[in-house]
């Protein structure tokens, strides 16, 4: 099933459509970096969102965030939850790697600067899957900084929705070798079928002791609900403010398509699955919880952890 602001095969680059979304979580990590008490630094995230080329979109989120208190409020949970959440995927690759794994692959990676800042062992290889465009403004902005990768960082542009596999292993990539997958801030934007076949093709590339860390989003009546009263805010937001003055990355979510539960998914096929809930995570790491209930239907995050015996 569509969504407003998709089609099938659409594409984009850093600044627009789904791309933005990558600069809004980044933007997030760079606020986070910046506080006081940081839970993570991810000291590329401001380099990535200062591009002239997002200077735009970068100006039309803030004068989002600050015409609303709503949208204040979501924006402020927006950064203890991308810290959490950084800080749990940071750790999981760190465990992985402890354990020997030296093939990763960060799917939908964005503005993931995790090539450039954590600490891998030698003969790592880090495979970043996302749109050519987006790969490549990462790549080129921060070497225009003078920032290079500290692992075999290998680019593979491909769409997520149709045959990466083939891209991947064309760039290197070793299924008979184990694997440590990262799919966080994705599922949402992809079809329902087309999050299936990337369950499947995970499973089919991943070796024994492969592992797997995934970001799933729970959409019931609850959440539906509330991203609905987000978009009827979002509109009247344009009519007050104008449309370059309003980012509502709403209408890019699948939000009506069948879902699979990727814990059971993967349980039914022999990987042994942990799932903790994301707002957990934020009271174990001491952040606090949005306290509008509809900014807390949206965040209804699980994070799920597998491995393939
Ligand atoms: C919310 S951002 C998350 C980026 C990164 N994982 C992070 O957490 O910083 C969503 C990312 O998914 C990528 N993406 C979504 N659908 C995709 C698809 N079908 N093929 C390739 N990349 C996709 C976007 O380009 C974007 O970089």
């Amino acid at each position: 099933m569509s969504t407003s602001g998709r089609s099938d095969g659409d594409t984009w680059d850093i600044a627009t459509s789904v791309g933005a979304t990558a600069v809004m979580v980044a933007s997030a990590r760079a606020v986070e970096t910046a506080s006081d008490q940081p839970l993570i630094r991810d000291e590329f995230a401001q380099l990535l969102i200062d591009g002239p080329e997002l200077a735009a979109l970068v100006a039309k989120m803030s004068a989002t965030y600050t015409a609303d208190p709503e949208q204040a409020a979501v924006r402020a949970h927006m950064v203890n939850y991308q810290a959490a959440r950084t800080h749990f995927f940071d750790a999981y690759f760190a465990a992985a790697a402890a354990a020997g794994i030296r093939q990763h692959v960060i799917l939908a990676s964005g503005l993931d600067s995790r090539a450039y800042r954590l600490d891998w062992p030698a003969g790592t290889v880090v495979y970043e899957i996302d749109q050519p465009k987006v790969l490549k403004y990462k790549a080129a902005t921060l070497a225009a900084n003078g920032v290079q990768p500290v692992v075999d960082r290998r680019e593979v542009p491909a769409d997520l929705r149709f045959d990466w596999p083939k891209t991947l292993r064309d760039s290197g990539f070793d299924p008979e070798q184990a694997t440590a997958w990262l799919a966080e801030g994705l599922l949402m934007f992809l079809p329902g079928d087309a999050e299936e076949r990337l369950f499947a093709d995970i499973d089919a590339l991943s070796a024994p002791r492969s592992r797997a860390c995934i970001e799933d989003f729970t959409v019931d009546d609850a959440a539906r609900e509330a991203y609905e009263k987000r978009r009827i805010k979002a509109d009247e937001l344009r009519r007050r403010l104008g449309d370059e003055n309003v980012f509502d990355p709403g209408d890019l979510w699948y939000t009506e398509d069948e879902r699979r539960d990727p814990a059971a998914w993967f349980d039914a096929r022999g990987w042994s699955v942990e799932a903790l809930k994301g707002r957990d995570y934020l009271t174990q790491v001491g952040r606090p919880l949005p306290e509008d209930p509809s900014v807390a239907a949206t965040f209804r995050a699980v994070w799920i952890s597998a491995e393939k015996p």
